[in-house]
């Protein structure tokens, strides 16, 4: 096996990350966006399909399209932001399946079967996300993954075709102390977890 990161980059991805709340004012280049996605888009998975798709919001006029989906609360958090991404996912995923997995058609299996297709979109689309936060935190961000929002409203105003589909919000930038609340405990192993 490959040696393990050190504690210090295990605590940054993990037991020393929080999520933000709030964000101190912080810009990322076009550079640094590239970046972190240049990062993230090395996790696996299934038959390679990469479903998910990213929508970077960086300038006020962008975020600004966003602010009607939004739960109040999540709103400063979306001003405050370096960037705000719509995590979605390409409900045709399935079309780029013969130039990412080569080895094998699994085109037909998705194109038949909309149900399969959705479940995989949505399972690889929500994996991706999560890489992007853990991208985000390897590369020295903090992050504010959201749901509050109207999936519908985000749809409508930015995948109008009807082919994206919106999963979650995810704000990248700089956390303000003030919006980093207390942590909450997480659930034992014994809980949580089985060992067979
Ligand atoms: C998928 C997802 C959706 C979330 N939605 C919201 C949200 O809409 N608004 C918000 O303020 N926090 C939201 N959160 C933040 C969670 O409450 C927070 O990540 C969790 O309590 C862990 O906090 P910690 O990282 O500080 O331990 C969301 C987190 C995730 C992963």
């Amino acid at each position: 096996m490959k040696n393990p990161i050190s504690p210090d980059s295990l605590a940054q991805l993990f037991s020393n990350a929080q999520t933000a709340h709030a964000f101190l004012p912080h810009t990322m280049s076009d550079a640094e966006i590239k970046a972190l996605y240049d990062a993230m888009k090395w996790g696996p998975t299934a038959f390679n399909a990469c479903p998910a798709r990213f929508v970077f919001l960086r300038s006020p006029e962008a975020k600004k399209r966003l602010l009607p989906a939004l739960s109040p609360g999540n709103v400063p958090q979306v001003e405050s932001a370096s960037v705000t991404v719509i995590v979605a996912h390409d409900t045709k995923f399935y079309e780029f399946l013969p130039e990412l997995f080569p080895a094998y058609d699994a085109k037909p299996i998705f194109e038949s079967n909309p149900t399969a297709a959705a479940d995989a979109a949505f399972r690889n689309g929500t994996l991706q996300g999560a890489y992007l936060i853990m991208a985000a935190r390897a590369l020295g961000y903090d992050c504010g993954p959201m749901s509050g929002f109207d999936p519908a409203k985000v749809n409508a105003e930015f995948f109008a075709d009807g082919r994206y589909q919106a999963n979650f919000l995810l704000n990248i930038g700089v956390a303000d102390a003030k919006g980093v609340y207390p942590r909450n405990k997480r659930l034992d192993f014994g809980v949580a977890a089985q060992l067979l």
